[in-house]
Formats: C-alpha cells, sequence, structure tokens
C-alpha cells in the first residue's frame, strides 16, 4: 500500500509486551502492504485480550497465524510455502492450530478448509473482532471460518498493539476497502467496498502514539485522498447523507491538517494517493506545514494513455503530468515515487516506451515495480487474455528497473553537500557505528553515532550517496526535536 514493506520484513513473526495472566502463545505472520502489517497488530491486541502472548518461536505456539496477500501470484505461492512448513509443525506439535487471515482468505474462502484440509481457521480483513468465537469453535474441533466483509468496520474502537515497532515509527489506518475496481487488482474483492475511520478514533490513536513517545505516523489506505468521514458507511453512499452529515464531513484535507496542527513534534506521512482523487488542495497543506513529509507515492502502474483506459485508471497520462508539475510547483523539493506494472494484457512495445517516457518526465525517486499478473475474478481476467509472454514482461520490468535505478541516483546526488533533517530510527544494518534514518523524503540516510540517540531528530549534512542511500555527518539537533 502502498507503502510496501520492506523485504526484510516480509515473514517477520511479531511480538508484543506480553501480559502474565496469558497462558496461550500466538505467533503471527505477515506478508504484503502496510495494511497487513497494522491488521496484525490489531489482530494481536484483539487476541491479547483473549489470552494470547505473542512468540518468535513457532515450535512452541498454540496458535499461528499467517496474515496474507493475493496481489500477485507469486506473493500466494510465497504463502503456501509457508503453510506447508507450518503443517510440518504441526505434525510434531499436534495441540497447534493454524489460521489464514487476510486478502488470501477472503478470496479462497472455504477451499482452505474443505479441499485443501491444511488449516483449521479462516479469517477474512474485516472479521477480526470475531476471531474470540472463531477460536473457541476450533478449541471444540470444528473448523472456523468468517470472511464477511462490512460496511462499516474500521477498528476504530481497537487500539493496535505495536508489534513490529521500533517505538518511534507507526501505520495508522484510516480507511479500508478500494471502490476503484482498477482491472487488474483483487484488493476490491479481498478487502471489499471503502469506508473511513472517524477521525477522532484517528485522532485519539495519534495522541497514544504521542504520549508513549513515537515520533513519526503514517496514515494508511488503498487510497488516503479519497477518506471521506460523514458519520459513518460506505464512501460511495455519501449522496444519501443528510445536509448536516455533508456540512460537518471531514475529507483528507481536514484530517491531515488537523493531524499536522495537532501534532506539530510529529512528523506526518500518508499512502497512497491515488493520482484520480488527489488534488491541488491537499497539496497547499503539504506545503504548509513542515511536519508533513515532501513524499508523494504516487502509484501510475503505466505511461500509456491505451493502457491506462484498459486498467480502468481514471485519469490519462497527461492529467498525471499536470498533477506531476503542480506538485513539483507547490511543494518545490517533494519526492515523488511510483508502482508500474509490465506486460498488462495487450501492452505493445510502444506502450511500454510510453511508461519509459512518463518515467524520464518525471523522474522518480523511487518505485515499486511488478511483472503483471492475472489474478482470478478480476475485470482484467475475465476480459482479456494474459497474452505479453513472460519473457517480455521481465525484459520491460529489467528495462523499468534499469531506468529508475539510474533516476534513484540523480535524486540522490541531489542531496549532495545539502543539509537534511533525519528521524533515526536504528543502527545502520552495515555499521554499528553508524544511525540510519530517513529524510522526509523518505530516503534513507546513515551517518556516524556520535552521542545522538534513536528517536531524535537531527540535521545531517550529506557528503555521498548510493542509488538508495544518503550518507553524511550530523551537524545538530533540528527544531522538530
Ligand atoms: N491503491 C493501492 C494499490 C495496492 S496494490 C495502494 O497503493 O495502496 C499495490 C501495487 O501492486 C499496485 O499499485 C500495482 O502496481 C501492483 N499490482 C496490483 N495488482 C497487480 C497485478 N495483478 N499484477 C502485478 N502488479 C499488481
Ligand atoms: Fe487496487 Fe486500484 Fe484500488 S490498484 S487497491 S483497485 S486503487
Amino acid at each position: 500500500m502502498e507503502k510496501i514493506i520492506e523485504e526484510s520484513k516480509q515473514g517477520e513473526s511479531l511480538v508484543l509486551e506480553n501480559k502474565p495472566e496469558n497462558n496461550k502463545k500466538l505467533y503471527i505472520e505477515s506478508y504484503g502492504c502496510a495494511m497487513n502489517f497494522s491488521d496484525s497488530e490489531i489482530v494481536a491486541s484483539i487476541l491479547s485480550s483473549n489470552g494470547y502472548n505473542t512468540t518468535q518461536v513457532l515450535e512452541e505456539a498454540d496458535l499461528v497465524l499467517v496474515n496474507t496477500c493475493s496481489i500477485r501470484d507469486k506473493a500466494e505461492q510465497t504463502i503456501r510455502k509457508r503453510l506447508e512448513k507450518y503443517n510440518a509443525v504441526k505434525r510434531i506439535n499436534s495441540k497447534m492450530k493454524v489460521g489464514v487471515l487476510g486478502c488470501m482468505a477472503e478470496r479462497l474462502k472455504s477451499q482452505f478448509l474443505e479441499q485443501e484440509k491444511i488449516v483449521d481457521l479462516v479469517v477474512g480483513p474485516d472479521a477480526y473482532k470475531d476471531l474470540p468465537n472463531l477460536l473457541s469453535e476450533v478449541e471444540e474441533g470444528r473448523d472456523a471460518i468468517n470472511v464477511i466483509l462490512s460496511k462499516e468496520e474500521t477498528y476504530g474502537d481497537i487500539s493496535p498493539v505495536r508489534l513490529m515497532s521500533n517505538g518511534i515509527t507507526a501505520l495508522v489506518s484510516i480507511t479500508r476497502g478500494c471502490d476503484n475496481m482498477c482491472t487488474f487488482c483483487v484488493v476490491p474483492f479481498t478487502r471489499g467496498r471503502e469506508r473511513s475511520r472517524e477521525p477522532q478514533s484517528i485522532m485519539a490513536e495519534i495522541q497514544d502514539l504521542y504520549e508513549k513517545g513515537f515520533k513519526e505516523v503514517t496514515l494508511l489506505g488503498q487510497n488516503v485522498d479519497s477518506y471521506l468521514w460523514y458519520g459513518g458507511g460506505l464512501k460511495k453512499d455519501f449522496d444519501k447523507a443528510s445536509e448536516i452529515q455533508k456540512a460537518t464531513a471531514v475529507n483528507f484535507d481536514h484530517l491531515l491538517e488537523m493531524v499536522a496542527q495537532t501534532f506539530p513534534k510529529m512528523r506526518i506521512r500518508f499512502s497512497t494517493s491515488n493520482p484520480q482523487d488527489m488534488h491541488e488542495s491537499v497539496l497547499h497543506i503539504i506545503a504548509k506545514y513542515p511536519n508533513i513529509c515532501k513524499h508523494i507515492h504516487l502509484p501510475v502502474q503505466s505511461g500509456s494513455d491505451r493502457i491506462l483506459k484498459e486498467m480502468n485508471r481514471l485519469h490519462t497520462r497527461e492529467e498525471y503530468m499536470t498533477l506531476v508539475d503542480k506538485i513539483k510547483t507547490i511543494i518545490p523539493g517533494c519526492a515523488i515515487t511510483q508502482d508500474m506494472i509490465t506486460g498488462f494484457p495487450t501492452e505493445t512495445e510502444e506502450d511500454h516506451k510510453d511508461t519509459l517516457s512518463l518515467m524520464e518526465y518525471v523522474k522518480y525517486n523511487f518505485g515499486y515495480m511488478f511483472a503483471y499478473s492475472e489474478r482470478p475474478g478480476t475485470l482484467a481476467e475475465r476480459k482479456m487474455e494474459d497474452d505479453v509472454p513472460e519473457e517480455t514482461k521481465l525484459r520491460r520490468l529489467q528495462e523499468i528497473v534499469d531506468l529508475q535505478q539510474q533516476h534513484s541516483l540523480i535524486s540522490c546526488q541531489e542531496f549532495i553537500g545539502e543539509t537534511v533533517e533525519v528521524l533515526i530510527d536504528k543502527i545502520s544494518k552495515k555499521s554499528a557505528a553508524e544511525f540510519s534514518g530517513r529524510n522526509s523524503q523518505n530516503m534513507t540516510v546513515v551517518f556516524p553515532k556520535e552521542n545522538y540517540k534513536i528517536g531524535e531528530f537531527v540535521n545531517v549534512k550529506i557528503t555521498s550517496c548510493t542509488s538508495g542511500t544518503l550518507k553524511g555527518e550530523a551537524v545538530g539537533y533540528s527544531e522538530m526535536n
């Protein structure tokens, strides 16, 4: 989402502070997008009130849950391998139960229980509050399933336990589901219709994070710019709302401004912006508040008008370029990042060249690029033939990856000699003598530790870089401290 979670975190098992009164052990692994990682924190919170502490040792678990991703076939294959592994352990530890959560649970539903007989529990993304009931069924020897998608569920009343947390940065979900129906995408089927979370519960969650010492939040949604709270209910039903509801509705501009004003000492990020829903007004808010990070993840998927249309992306190449121009004028120095798909059905060499030329135009700071993977049930799967040969998809993918690499290097080089504000979030993986953090543009910055600490905002003068990392030296604390 897409704040995509780093490769190294995929499949990480999550642990939280344990309650002494809990006597059962939960092992929970997450795959896919940031929303899934955020959901696992909600699940752990629900189960923590129902007798479960988390463990990182698979073999000692009473309950193994895997929060799954269906976005591409490869993601599902990875999870199938994990299920095989859990079942091997289950043969030794027979009291262990295995459950599938998330998008694959929603997509494959009872198939896991009936045909494959490899899991005890199947729970879709809107049914996590039902977990305690479902677990009682499992304990009584029955398989349990709830994959009902909801019009209202936003888990606004659950205070997530911060599982993968460094205590510095946290994910806060603001919308669930997606109404866009991009023809390649399985998300509207697995996560249901779009609904927004009550602003007060978002503010309360951030307040709580602030009090716990967190320094940065990322507001999460499939399509954050379409956030709209009018008292609950689906985004698509807004037209039917009362005049009062309409007059007091909170949109993303309001929400973002409210968060930035209320928490001036916290950094605010958001992801993802869909170009068709991002308007100029939000750009002025991003520009106005120094604590809103200057980074917009703006997936485009293709640079070809014809392909954009086939994908049901509701904007043209030209409109996208105009939006990019506006971003660059209104928010100087703003990083723009992309998601791109190569080899969508009917994509020609000409279409691919359009993608490359759009990339040349924007010069993205970073990107997530994928070969098209046909997903069962999507409009593209039903109406179009997956006709671009695999080797062509992969060759085109390599071409855009190579071009992105060049652009990432250029964006990094532009920072040499500049001083950037960095929120320190960890010790550098490469050297224990260095800290690693992110600047406003979400680029990784590495520098010698000196006497600084994790969680502090420091100004770092950039002296060199690679295509993915800025390197420099701290020159003092920033005003955000
Ligand atoms: N609007 C969402 C998109 C979620 S999917 C968000 O960004 O929050 C994340 C990315 O996965 C998409 O932007 C797209 O580039 C890629 N993707 C989705 N479906 C795909 C498919 N069938 N094949 C290849 N890539 C896909
Ligand atoms: Fe998927 Fe398009 Fe929504 S990519 S998540 S249907 S915006």
